[in-house]
């Protein structure tokens, strides 16, 4: 790396912003089309930016039947990979089209049709992988909800999707047990206001199914009785997915995605940021009910040729802190994706990696990380145990891909602990204060990208446009609000460091603090709460609880604690990581009654704060400080 690489990563950069249309026609070269689009970019009727409006695609053919139609039929497309079961299943190119187009004409005897909504209530095993490609075969749109998830959070994204079938598994398998889904969905479903027509589920032999006659249907005889579909065309624009994602208050926000622009995006950023190209091994060691999971394990690899991994274990417990080393020199993995916490995790268990020992990396030349910051320490213990270049790369949910990274496949450039480099072309990123003005090097302010955002970002939130510009343009008109704040060096290298709203991300895992809120609130007990984020060395935040009682209550701070820990499981599920909370006064308030979070926050990490000019009566800090202090929240000092 030196002098060519930063000229050539600057040039392509500069390119893509000069000229934003030229830069990803010729990206759009790359993926086939059944009509090539000749409106590169344009905004729509209610002024969103929209890429390839006349072109006409299917996501499945460019996943799937491009490969098999260019001889590549017999490579591998999918290796599932799963200690839980003792399993190891490989599927071809070929073998995984041809199961997906069953299952896509299944659906279509269901009656699904293009913009009809499926719901994927599934784990990581491969007919989830399916049913995603089989939506995108005959143009219906998918919202896979992550298996963490409690019966409420399915309802409310099944009363949001409003999906027309549900497909769903018997159950998940987290290390050695068993969380069957049958309970939770028909719990979801009794909740929900909305009835899909029809619900099929996949039995694993370790959960039987209780089938329910006039709703259910048992999916490999639905799979096996079906006829295959081929690909229907679907414009550029029409939605492939809806993921839904925590935001700021209770209700998750239903990130939508198109076809086009995601597969152009997706597809490059597999060549320059990740590096790799038809017949590598691609993994990342993510959920599909998550964002990581959509664009990293099913649709970028599978986009590329190459081969993904569907991992269904943990980096430690299946058996051991060398699951991952195993698996990558099991599979010879080319480029490696994962969660920090996720080494946390093994460094906790096997501090000097000696289970690493046993296994011949030799394959892998990347190890690529993101979900949350990539804390300096574990990034020098990453760099100590690997021989690759260690990258930290940035992105969410709403992009879709990442915003900034060290692009390995166009011009690796030094890295520096604690940033996740540049920003990747298409992505004119500033960082602005609170008037909107562009901050300088080292000053800390909002993350935000100037519009147009390039192809495969969020074109609006499911059903609720006005929400869409609420939460991402109102801010900083004619800017995307990213929620990230952060700042850049003299050189540009870009430091993310932590969300500016109330979302926290606990073991990778993007949890609203509002929805917690309204859960504690909830209990009979409580007058007000606030729940913050609070660091931690393994999972990187735990949410904590401040709890103000009513009047007239008298209740034991365990017997609460235990309360709201298990209202928060059922309410959001055990994922939200919800063990803490305590009993406090008061809480601090600006004039108009909002609580100030932001300094709660900083005054649970130990860090200083500054006393915003807003507050009601400062006084309260002080009076919060040594109740946090005295049951032993916050250490002395
Ligand atoms: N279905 C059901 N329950 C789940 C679940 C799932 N898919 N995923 C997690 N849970 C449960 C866990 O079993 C645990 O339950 P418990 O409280 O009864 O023990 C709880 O949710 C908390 O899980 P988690 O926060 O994941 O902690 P953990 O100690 O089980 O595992 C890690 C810690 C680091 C190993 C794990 O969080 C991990 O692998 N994280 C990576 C996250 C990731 O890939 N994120 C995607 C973004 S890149
Ligand atoms: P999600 O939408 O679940 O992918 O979560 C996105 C959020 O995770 C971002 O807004 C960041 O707050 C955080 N995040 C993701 N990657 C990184 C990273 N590399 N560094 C710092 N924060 C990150």
């Amino acid at each position: 790396m030196g002098v060519e690489e930063i000229e050539t990563y600057a040039e392509t950069y500069a390119r893509s912003l000069r000229d934003p249309a030229g830069f990803w026609a010729s990206e759009a070269e790359r993926v086939p089309w059944f009509r090539a689009p000749t409106r590169m970019l344009e905004q729509d009727e209610q002024g969103v930016w929209r890429w390839f409006t006349d072109g006409e695609m299917n996501t499945a053919y460019v996943a799937l039947d491009q490969h098999v139609d260019a001889g590549r039929g017999d490579q591998l497309a999918l290796i599932y990979d799963s200690p839980v079961t003792s399993t190891i299943q490989r599927l071809s190119f070929r073998e995984l089209r041809d199961r997906t187009a069953r299952v896509a004409g299944g659906l279509r005897q269901l009656g699904v049709e293009k913009g009809d909504v499926v719901v994927i209530y599934m784990p990581m095993i491969p007919e989830t992988v399916i049913a995603m490609l089989a939506c995108a075969r005959i143009g219906a749109v998918h919202s896979v909800v992550f298996g963490g998830f409690a019966a409420n959070e399915l309802a409310m994204r099944i009363d949001d999707a409003k999906p027309r079938v549900i497909l769903a598994a018997s159950c998940g398998i987290e290390v050695q047990r068993i969380i069957p889904y049958q309970p939770l969905l028909n719990r979801a479903l009794e909740v929900a206001e909305h009835r899909p027509e029809h619900v099929v589920m996949f039995e694993r032999p370790q959960c039987p199914v209780e089938w329910l006659a006039d709703r259910d249907l048992e999916w490999l005889s639905w799979e096996q009785a079906s006829q295959p579909v081929e690909c229907v065309s679907l414009g550029a624009t029409d939605p492939l997915y809806i993921l839904y994602t925590s935001g700021t208050t209770g209700k998750p926000k239903g990130i939508v995605r198109d076809h086009g622009g995601h597969a152009v995006a997706l597809n490059y950023s597999m060549r320059a940021i990740y590096g790799v190209g038809p017949d590598d091994v691609f993994w990342a060691a993510s959920d599909v009910g998550w964002v990581v999971g959509h664009s990293y394990i099913v649709y970028g690899p599978l986009f590329a040729g190459c081969t993904t991994l569907l991992y269904e274990g943990k980096p430690v417990q299946t058996p051991d802190a060398g699951a991952f080393w195993r698996v990558l020199a099991e599979h010879r993995v080319n480029s490696f994706f994962v969660a920090p916490t996720a080494f946390r995790a093994i460094r906790k268990e096997d501090p000097d990696c000696t289970l690493r020992k046993q296994y011949d990396l030799s394959s892998l030349r990347y190890q690529f990380v993101a979900g949350e910051r990539l804390d300096p320490p574990t990034y020098l213990w990453l760099q100590e145990q690997l021989q690759v270049p260690i990258i930290d790369h940035w992105w969410q949910t709403e992009t879709g891909w990442p915003i900034c990274a060290n692009m390995a496949g166009l011009a690796l450039l030094e890295t520096k602990a604690g940033s996740c480099t540049l920003p990747v072309p298409g992505w004119d990123l500033k960082i602005l204060d609170e008037a909107g003005r562009e901050l300088g090097p080292g000053e800390e302010g909002a993350i935000v990208v100037k519009a147009p955002l390039p192809p495969g970002a969020l074109p609006t939130v499911w059903g609720d446009h006005q929400r869409y510009l609420a939460s991402y343009w109102d801010d900083y008109p004619g800017f995307y609000q990213t929620g990230d704040g952060g700042y850049r060096d003299e050189d540009g290298y870009v430091f993310v460091m932590g969300r500016t709203d109330d979302v926290i991300n606990v073991a990778g895992h993007r949890l609203s603090t509002g929805r917690m809120e309204e859960i504690v609130a909830a209990h009979e007990a409580v007058a007000e709460c606030a729940v913050v984020g609070r660091a931690d060395a393994e999972k990187g935040q735990v949410p904590l609880g401040l709890v103000i009682l009513k009047n007239d209550v008298k209740v034991g701070g365990r017997a609460l604690r235990d309360d709201l820990v298990s209202a928060v499981r059922q309410g959001i599920g055990p994922i939200a990581n919800f063990r803490e909370s305590v009993i406090v006064k008061r809480l601090p308030k600006t004039r108009s009654g909002k609580i100030l979070r932001k300094v709660i926050r900083n005054m649970v990490d130990g860090e200083r704060y500054q006393i915003p000019s807003t507050i009601d009566d400062p006084e309260i800090l002080s009076e919060l400080h040594q109740e946090l202090l005295d049951q032993g929240v916050i250490g002395d000092k």
